[in-house]
């Protein structure tokens, strides 16, 4: 579903070039829940923007589904983007002057999909979330949870094969954590591929398979715990 191979990102300033990634490999097969952790500045973040198709690398190769996106302009990448990639952010990036039902709608607008099916998606997603009741709300009205069960939503709406999460749960006390996490579980289940971004230990351990990022590169952990020990001993 998504291969990076050797791949890089430099950010350039006039005086100094650090490297978010280097020499970055991963393989994330299609229908793997994968969670990723790291120290923070390790590139984790830098990883799903590219992923995403939000940023673009410096240097290696970045294979979706099977296609080489490394060399795809702004447009046909904004078209894979919508088609395939879902987006959930820590900070939620609902709009304030949209309803929730509005909010859900954003990425479907870019759609050639009829106002039929635009409702129906976005009716079914917010009741997936267990948010129907909440349609005509704005955001500020909204717990810090159901937030991001509508931000849950938005992605979802679009049927994404892709799933990205980056610290979905990092503004959410422990059980609004566990109720989202439970979501990306069903989610998961019914077939999107998931990459979560986490610091939550108790989360990244009910994912498939442990990727550790440090200093812009790729620690797998596998299922192996004695090496999950000694990594964690290492970024300590
Ligand atoms: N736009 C940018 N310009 C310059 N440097 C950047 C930029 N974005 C990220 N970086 C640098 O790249 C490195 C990786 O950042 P990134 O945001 O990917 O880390 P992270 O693992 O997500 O950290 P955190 O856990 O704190 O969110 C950091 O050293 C950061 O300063
Ligand atoms: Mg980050």
């Amino acid at each position: 579903m998504l291969k990076m191979t050797h791949l890089s990102k430099a950010f350039r300033t006039e005086v100094v070039e650090t490297y978010a990634l280097r020499d970055f490999s991963i393989h994330v097969r299609e229908g793997e829940f994968v969670a990723v952790t790291g120290p923070s500045g390790s590139g984790k973040t830098t990883f799903l923007n590219i992923a995403g198709l939000l940023e673009t690398p410096t240097g290696g190769t970045y294979e979706l589904d099977g296609q080489d996106v490394g060399a795809l302009g702004d447009d046909a990448r904004s078209h894979i983007r919508n088609q395939k990639i879902g987006f959930i952010f820590q900070a939620f990036n609902l709009i304030p002057d949209l309803n929730i039902y509005d909010n859900v709608d954003v990425p479907l607008r870019y759609r050639k999909m009829s106002s039929a099916e635009r409702k129906k998606r976005i009716t079914e997603a917010l009741e997936r979330v267990g948010l129907s009741a909440r349609m005509r709300h704005y955001p500020a009205e909204l717990s810090g949870g159901q937030q991001q069960r509508v931000a849950i939503a938005r992605a979802l709406a679009g049927s994404p094969k892709l799933l990205l999460a980056d610290e979905p749960t990092g503004n959410l006390d422990t059980q609004m954590a566990r109720a989202v996490m439970q979501l990306l579980e069903d989610i998961h289940r019914d077939g999107a591929t998931i990459v979560m971004v986490t610091h939550d230990p108790e989360l990244a351990a009910r994912a498939q398979r442990n990727v550790h990022v440090i200093d812009g590169q790729v620690v797998d952990l596998g299922e192996d715990p004695k090496l999950h020990m000694n990594v964690s001993r290492i970024s300590a």
